[in-house]
């Protein structure tokens, strides 16, 4: 298993290159998994992904496709070239969807991980109704995971209170990667199904994501520091 700074990965929620540069700076060679996800893709996406590499950093690109099968496997052709360690799409866009995508990536014969977003932490068992779904969010959640793998996927996005039974419903080696990252003095803001980093790392999360609770701090490398002695003191 990677150290557990390797399982930290940094959500650089930021619409800007100097902020999200400044953060990465700041943090340093602790910090060496960084998520660039929407917002900063849609700002500054390739330098910004230019320049965690140049750093040596590992990268999560988080764009969650969700399209048909011929778009999101052309999509993550292009994005094979990136280098980057993990991607995703939404399992919801169903089985022939990640089984083109993951196909696409093999056929460029890059190492990148394509994982499956399997229903967002924003998300609780009320706004599942809303939409449609009828199945209570585990179910829901582990009938997305089992398929994701059915598809040759690596793993799912899900949140940290639900990926001790996708472990136990998938095959060993089947990622959870975790966001919904809070400790108990945190705000929530839009995520629902939350759960404190350590209770994450030491449970069944292979690696957490976590945004606002570092990007946000006073002291983010402080922060970061805190996970890792407390792990050690575990
Ligand atoms: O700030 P916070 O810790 O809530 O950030 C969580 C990050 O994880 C955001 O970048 C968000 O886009 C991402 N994410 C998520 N839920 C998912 C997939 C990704 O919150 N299911």
């Amino acid at each position: 298993m990677d150290k557990i700074n390797e399982r930290i990965i940094v959500a650089l929620d930021y619409s800007n290159f100097s902020d999200m540069e400044n953060l990465v700076n700041r943090i340093g060679d602790i910090g060496v998994f960084y998520k660039v996800g929407l917002e900063l893709y849609s700002s500054c996406g390739e330098k910004a992904l230019n320049f965690l590499k140049e750093k040596n950093k590992k990268i999560f690109l988080d764009l969650k496709f969700h399209d048909i099968p011929n778009t999101v496997a052309k999509a993550v052709k292009n994005i094979a070239h990136y280098g980057v360690e993990i991607t995703n799409l939404h399992a919801s866009g169903g089985y022939e969807m990640m089984k083109a995508a993951q196909e696409a990536l093999i056929s460029e014969a890059k190492t990148t991980k394509l994982i499956a977003v399997t229903i967002l932490t924003s998300l609780n068992d009320v706004s599942l109704k809303e939409i449609g779904y009828e199945r209570n969010l585990l179910e829901q959640v582990t009938i997305l995971a089992k398929l994701a793998e059915r598809a040759g996927l690596a793993g799912v996005v899900c949140s940290p209170l639900e990926a001790a039974a996708i472990k136990v419903s998938t095959s060993q080696g089947f990622l959870t990667v975790t966001p919904g990252i809070r400790f108990e003095i945190d705000s929530k803001d839009d995520q629902k199904r939350t759960l404190h980093p350590l209770e994450a790392l030491n449970g069944a999360s292979d690696y957490i994501v976590i945004g606002r609770s570092i990007t946000g701090a006073i002291d983010p490398v402080a922060v970061f520091e805190k996970i890792i002695l407390a792990e050690k003191e575990f």
